[in-house]
């Protein structure tokens, strides 16, 4: 294992993520952990980057038992200026930062190691990408380069007696082209790693770990909405512990068309997990009534989400224990645990030592439902990213279209409809998405965007159709690309796609005359509208 210690850095968990490309585990931790408070012996650490600067007054800083702990240490940008800073170097403030492409040329210069084996056999020269505010002005004693750029004379070091190693910039990011090779000589070449993190291995694990958590006779209910996440981790509870697992999958009325039934025909019959399938499309409709503003649809969802599982889970709690006869039936068919598809992205975003970064729009959870019921939380996806969990689940043979399925988000329909949402609203609305999607699919198209969705637009617009004069409603439709959809693209669509599909929406949803094409980036727009 290879322990992270994140000072804030946007790209810490890049880092963990490039690890486990090499197929070693990486954990990401708060650099305020303290060495002796874990329960691992990593076999070397890394110190990510961060907004903040050393000298500051509340600039985080690391154990200083890092330095004596005996294992690797590579610093990355602020990293680097920590270990500097605890080692004696100088950092200087600087009031200008360096952002962008830098040509790192590996220049040892000085020293006494005779092999510097962070950049061993990577050249004489790499680009690298830089960002930063403060810089070296000095090394610690006893380091010595091993990489300059034009506007940064210690852009790298190494130590020279001891594999501790420091760079200016991100290997961890994509536009430092060679940077996970760096991370790869790091990490195999100097602390040694083996390279055991494997899907395989973490499924037999997961597997044992869950077992032994929910013991002979312990129940777990969970929420299934027919996104990747929850399908994996329900998949991978019934694979665990069989029919003890209990899937819900409470129907709002603003999901995708037939997705309530479709979900229940695969989870059901193809993947052999216990579902139910509760209605309450008239509850939700019911209380989003006249509801116009975003944070209110999602409150009243997220609200209304959690009464309807909560009276469910109850339901199945009272015919468990009718179900057991065995002596000690009041220990019996307990549902203890709640499953939720936590993902290693909103756990790093949990653990920062920040705290949790500020929210922009108030994403739906079921973190309500265990205050309400008592329940424990278990959590098998919490040590992976999105594309672990693909990977997981072709493993678990679930189906490729719904590996690769785009997100969906908790709120549904009722944010991609501007205005007020009604059954008739939802049905329009449902009828261009699936059709947009369809055609998308069709044209080979659906694994190049992360995210495509139609958006019914609160307008009327003037349209012919026959010679009659139409004043009906229009549809924007949205396609991204994106890495981490905290920033995204527009996608460029072969116009001839674009064409069949707004020409099979005006044809056949009744109500719709107009199809746009959003063609925003976020930022400053967001994915969906609303
Ligand atoms: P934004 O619109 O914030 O979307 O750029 C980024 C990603 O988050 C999804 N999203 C949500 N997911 N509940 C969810 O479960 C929500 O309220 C919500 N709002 C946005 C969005 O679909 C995109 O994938």
């Amino acid at each position: 294992t290879i322990l992270i210690l994140d000072f804030g850095s946007q790209y810490s968990h890049l880092i963990t993520r490039r690890c486990r490309e090499h197929n070693v585990y990486a954990e990401l931790m708060p650099c305020t952990t303290q060495l002796k408070d874990i329960d691992f012996k990593p076999k070397g650490i890394i110190l990510s980057g961060s907004p903040y600067s050393v000298y500051e007054k509340d600039s985080p800083h690391v154990d200083s038992a890092v330095f004596d702990f005996g294992v690797p240490i590579l610093g990355i940008c602020y990293g680097l200026q920590e270990m500097a800073w605890q080692l004696k170097g100088t950092v200087d403030q600087s009031d200008h930062r360096e952002y962008g492409f830098a040509n790192l040329k590996m220049t040892k210069i000085g020293g006494s190691a005779s092999v510097d084996a962070l950049f061993e056999g990577l050249g004489d020269e790499m680009q690298v990408w830089m960002s930063h505010g403060d810089q070296l002005s000095a090394p610690p004693p006893d380091f010595h380069v091993i990489g300059v750029t034009a506007t940064a004379p210690y852009a790298a070091l190494a130590h020279d007696s001891k594999p501790f190693y420091g760079i200016q910039f991100h290997p961890e990011v994509t536009h430092s082209p060679r940077g996970k090779e760096v991370i790869g000589r790091f990490i195999l070449n100097i602390c040694g790693c083996q390279q055991h993190w494997t899907m395989e291995e973490f499924v037999g694990k997961e597997i044992a770990r869950i077992r032994e958590i929910c013991g002979p006779t312990g129940r777990v209910i969970g929420a299934v909405s027919g996104g990747v996440d929850s399908t994996v981790a329900a998949k991978l509870m019934h694979e665990a512990i069989g029919d003890r697992f209990h899937a819900i999958m409470v129907d709002n009325g603003v999901l995708r068309l037939n997705e309530a039934s479709q979900v229940n025909a695969m989870l059901n019959k193809d993947l052999g997990v216990n579902l139910t399938v509760v209605d309450a499309s008239d509850l939700f409709l019911s209380r989003l009534e006249g509801v116009e503003d975003p944070e209110q649809k999602r409150k009243i969802i997220g609200n209304t989400f959690i009464n309807v599982f909560e009276a469910k889970a109850a339901e199945i709690e009272a015919a468990a224990e009718v179900e057991e006869t065995a002596a000690d039936a009041s220990k019996k068919g307990r549902v203890e645990w709640l499953l939720q598809g936590t993902l290693y992205p909103d756990v790093i975003e949990s653990i920062s030592f920040k705290g949790p970064s500020a929210t922009i729009k108030t994403h739906h959870n079921v973190g309500g439902l265990l205050k309400d019921m008592k329940l424990k939380l278990i959590e098998p996806l919490r040590e992976l990213f999105k594309d672990e969990v693909r990977a997981l689940g072709r493993l678990l043979s679930i189906p490729a279209p719904l590996v690769q399925r785009h997100p969906f988000p908790g709120p549904g329909l009722a944010i991609r409809i501007l205005g007020p949402v009604t059954r008739e609203q939802v049905r329009i609305l449902q009828l261009a998405d699936n059709i947009y999607i369809e055609e998308i699919r069709k044209a080979g198209l659906y694994d190049q965007i992360a995210q495509a969705f139609a958006v019914l637009l609160p307008v009327r617009a003037v349209g012919v159709m026959g010679d009659a004069r139409t004043y009906e409603q229009v549809v924007a439709l949205r396609a991204v690309q994106t890495e981490d959809f905290m920033t995204a693209d527009w996608y460029v669509f072969p116009p001839e796609v674009l064409k069949r599909i707004s020409g099979r929406i005006t044809n056949e949803v009744k109500g719709i005359n107009r199809v746009t094409y959003d063609i925003s980036s976020k930022p400053p727009a967001t994915v969906e509208w609303l």
